[in-house]
């Protein structure tokens, strides 16, 4: 159990990130390599539970217990056979297969599962005379087989739920980020620092003006105050054969305590700075709930409001201030808002009441609702609170200009579907990160917000 090699899936884009979260966790550059679609390390039991509660990029520890050669449902029958499952699980639990290929010359994947399955039943029953059986729901042991063109990789599952299941998450929106994409696009933007060994200490402030849920501020104040990632779930492992409850129990302890030396200890809350808000008020109460359940209440400030109405919530201090966002795109969010008015709608919005106090005060103001009337088409009503639907095409200009005219001097991080997105918003953005968004390709884009009296100054 000293001598596993792990293998950590990721959404495609992560690895590098994860690559040097597992670092930072096992402390072990050398253990760690980076590959296609996730990170192998080489650990031992102790790490891998590690990894499971402190890593948010990886989707899953998984660790190796077989790789050989194939050419048919034969070959990978025997490979099963001579893996010593009976260390993981025995015959009175239950497990299940699933399986994944790419390239494989086999004609049905369900048939090589099958295969895998005949192979671990017909072991136990030859060593002990009774089998375990498959559980699809709840089982207790998951078995992953890959099929590469050549190779069947077997692995034994540890984490149980997928690792973006934080165990926090009770009210979800229409469309939340998974949690493991949110940690991504944070240590894409650079706010979290993964290339250090040492705790980070200082954060720049922090914005996602369409919060939806809460995901990314959420993350981010996980982040901030040292909270592990897996602290509030259970695991896959926890009913595996290795499994030492005593061990696990005193690794979690040390995890939640306050000072614990990995975390990042934020012992002053002032000196964090996380918001958010979104025009839908019923995701507001949704991100206000996840916060409070995922023990980030205290640093994260929301309000309900529109993007292109919010003003900042802060001044920005001399190492910057970030926006990071995943702004409604496509078919499942639709654009509510000024966004929508300005199609000519008659429409019942949000407006944010702007203050002559100062800028944090104005985000703490409430919204007051207002009826605007104008003659033209109505639009398709979209939900509850997000009012009208508007075309992406009128939002993301208009965004850009209040950027332009209110965020001088933050560096904005947008996550979308649209490579083109830059041209829309006449912005030029200084970097763009791909990131895979499930099945979906995305860019992450950030943009260095030049107000329009220093882009003057600039061009004169
Ligand atoms: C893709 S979702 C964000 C999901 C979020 N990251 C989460 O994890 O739940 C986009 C959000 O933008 C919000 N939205 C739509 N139009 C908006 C506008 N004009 N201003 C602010 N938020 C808006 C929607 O209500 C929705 O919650």
């Amino acid at each position: 159990m000293n001598n596993l090699h792990l293998f950590l899936p990721c959404a495609g884009g992560v690895e590098t990130y994860l690559a040097d979260e597992a670092t930072k966790i096992i402390g072990d550059k050398e253990a760690i390599r980076q590959e296609m679609g996730g990170v192998a390390v080489k650990a031992s039991w102790r790490q891998a539970l590690e990894l499971n509660l402190h890593s948010r990029l990886a989707s899953r520890v998984l660790v190796g217990v077989m790789q050989r050669p194939y050419r048919s449902e034969d070959d990978i029958y025997e490979a099963a056979c001579d893996v010593a499952w009976e260390i993981w699980f025995t015959h009175k639990q239950t497990f299940k297969i699933d399986i994944t290929a790419t390239r494989s010359p086999l004609k049905s994947l369900n048939f090589a599962a099958l295969r895998v399955k005949d192979a671990i039943c017909d072991r136990f029953r030859h060593k002990s005379g009774e089998r375990p059986s498959v559980d699809t729901q709840r089982p207790d042991a998951r078995v992953y087989v890959h099929l590469s063109a050549e190779h069947v990789s077997l692995y034994v599952d540890t984490s149980g739920e997928p690792l973006f299941k934080r165990g926090w998450r009770q009210d979800k929106g229409d469309a939340p980020l998974k949690e493991t994409l949110a940690a991504a696009m944070i240590a894409a933007s650079g706010w979290w620092d993964l290339k250090s060994s040492a705790a980070q200490t200082s954060f720049q402030p922090l914005y996602d003006p369409c919060c939806g849920s809460g995901t990314i501020a959420i993350e981010a104040a996980q982040i901030a105050l040292g909270i592990p990632a897996g602290g509030q779930r259970r695991f896959g492992f926890e009913r595996l054969l290795p499994f030492q409850k005593h061990v696990w129990d005193a690794m979690k302890t040390e995890a939640l305590s306050a000072d614990s030396a990995r975390g990042n200890g934020q012992k002053d809350l002032k000196n964090i700075e996380i918001y958010g808000s979104d025009v839908a008020h019923r995701m507001v109460d949704f991100a206000q709930r996840n916060a409070e359940l995922a023990g980030v209440a205290e640093i994260v400030q929301l309000r309900g409001g529109d993007a292109l109405q919010r003003k900042p919530p802060c001044e920005v201090p001399p190492q910057g201030a970030v926006i990071l966002t995943n702004p409604p795109y496509g078919e499942r969010i639709e654009i509510a808002g000024v966004a929508a008015q300005s199609r000519g709608a008659r429409v019942h919005t949000v407006r944010a009441n702007h203050s002559p106090r100062g800028l944090r005060d104005e985000f703490d103001r409430p919204i007051e609702e207002s009826h605007i009337q104008a003659d033209a088409r109505p639009v398709r009503a979209s939900r509850e609170t997000a009012e009208f639907n508007a075309e992406e095409g009128d939002f993301f200009p208009q965004l850009a200009t209040h950027w332009k005219t209110h965020f001088d001097g933050w560096t904005a991080h947008l996550l979308v579907p649209d490579m083109k997105l830059p041209g829309k918003m006449r912005l030029k953005e200084t970097r763009r990160v791909p990131l895979w968004n499930g099945p979906i390709e995305c860019r992450l884009f950030r943009f260095d917000i030049q107000g329009r009296k220093e882009q003057k100054a600039a061009q004169a």
